[in-house]
Formats: structure tokens, sequence, C-alpha cells
């Protein structure tokens, strides 16, 4: 299994166009990682390849916020992973809350995604996290469980050194309300024990699990000081190269 790491990924969301993502690329190119943490960025599809260009040569990686779950066909508007594939773009966000929300992506789907995606060799971010009425009935480790069983549980046990997971409370995302250090250690280290439960010992201690929702330079250092947190997700302060940098470099 590859080992655990730190990694910090932004994902830009439906943000920046094609000059403003070489803005934002030339804006990261100028700060030093002074971090061993992986670097990824999440630009919008069109800018892509725009993108990959952009960052050869830097430790950098590119990675989609979505795909198909076919390979191609009769899909308009869709991206499929050879598409992603054929751009150097090997690793991919799914099932991200927005994705849930506003486009109806349930977890038999996200399974189906995470298949195609590991069929194409490729890494896979799978994000989600409970809504704030599931914490308030004190139901969010059961929600989580769900969320990760039902589209994940089916993997071989193998499968998971391509699997990075990402926990993002979804009363966190985007209100500035970040999950404090603890709340977050607790729902990392509840994400792990059930990993380990439904494998082993020795594929929990190997996943990366990422913590999403307003983490800012003011706060990464402490959440990701935790012991079961190995990074996280970016939204906003992914858009502002020095926050963005600042929070790549919080380890
Ligand atoms: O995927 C990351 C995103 O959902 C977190 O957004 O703006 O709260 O950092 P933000």
């Amino acid at each position: 299994y590859t080992m655990r790491k730190n990694i910090v990924a932004g994902n830009w969301k439906m943000n920046t166009d094609l000059a403003e993502t070489q803005d934002l690329i030339s804006g990261l190119k100028k700060i030093a990682k002074t971090s061993n943490a992986e670097v990824i960025i999440a630009p919008p599809f069109v800018n892509l390849y725009s993108a990959f260009e952009s960052v050869k040569g830097l430790d950098i990686t590119v990675a989609a916020q979505n795909m198909h779950q076919s390979d191609s066909g009769a899909f308009t508007g869709e991206i499929s992973a050879s598409m992603l594939k054929s751009i150097g773009v090997n690793t991919v966000i799914l099932g991200h809350s927005e994705r849930r929300a506003f486009f109806n992506e349930k977890e038999d789907l996200l399974a189906e995604k995470v298949n195609t995606a590991l069929e194409n060799d490729m890494t896979v971010i799978y994000c989600f996290g409970e809504e704030l009425k599931d914490r308030k009935f004190s139901e969010h480790f059961e929600v989580v469980h769900k969320q990760i069983s039902n589209a994940l549980f089916h993997l071989d046990a193998s499968a998971w050194e391509n699997i990075v997971l990402a926990y993002e409370p979804v009363w966190a995302i985007g209100t500035g309300e970040t999950a404090s250090p603890d709340q977050a250690q607790e729902m990392h280290a509840y994400i792990r024990k059930t990993i380990a439960d439904e494998y082993s010992e020795n594929v929990a201690e190997k996943v990366t699990i990422l913590y999403g929702g307003s983490v800012k330079p003011n706060n990464a250092e402490e959440i990701f000081s935790k012991p079961d947190v190995d990074g996280g997700l970016i939204g906003g302060a992914s858009l502002k190269a020095e926050d963005f940098m600042a929070i790549v470099n919080a380890f």
C-alpha cells in the first residue's frame, strides 16, 4: 500500500477563467513549499489542460472536480476518465457535497464512478460528510459510515492504495464555521477505525484522510497537527496563492 501522506488539495470549484487560472498558478510558483505536503489543484474542466501544461516541472498535481462513470457515449456535457487521462489528469474528486446536493449524486452512482476511476488507474479523492441536522441529532457517525461503506466497501483491500478520503462536514463548507481540531480528529479516528474493522489495521493505517470545511491559514496548523488528520481539501482559500501556500506549509 502507498504509505499515508500529507496532502493539501485545492478545490477551485466553479471559479477562474483561463487567464485567472494562469495567474493563480504563477502566484503559486512564486511561493516556496517548505513542508512535505503533496500539493494538488483542481481547476474547472476547461482549464485542466492549460493548468497541466503550466505546472510541468513543478511539484503540483492537477485533479478534476468530477467525472462521468461511463467510458464514452451519449452523455451530453459530461467528461470521461479517458478524456482526463489524455490530458495528463490522473486524480479526480468524487462525491463532493455540492455534487450530492445540487446534482443528486448518491452512493450507488458514486460507487460506479469510483470503479471507473480505479479501472483507469486514477487516484480518487472521495468526499463525504454529515449535515448540521445529522450532528444535531448525533447521527453524524452513522451518516459518515453509510457514505463510506455504500460507495467504497465493495473494493478489495488493494484498491485502497488509490483512495484518498476527504471528510467535509457540510455545515463547515464555505461557512467560516470550521470544525474544531478535536471534532475533526474525533471523526477522522472514527473513519480510520471503520476501515480497520472492515479491512485491517494495515489498510486503515495507510489511508490518507483529509479534512475540508473552512480551512484557512490561521487554523490549518492546529487541524493538521491531529494524529488522524493527514491534510486538507481547501475551497475558498485555494483561490488565493498566498493563503493556499500558507496552508500547504502549515505542517
Ligand atoms: O472541497 C473543499 C470545500 O468543500 C471546502 O470549502 O471554502 O469551506 O474551504 P471551503
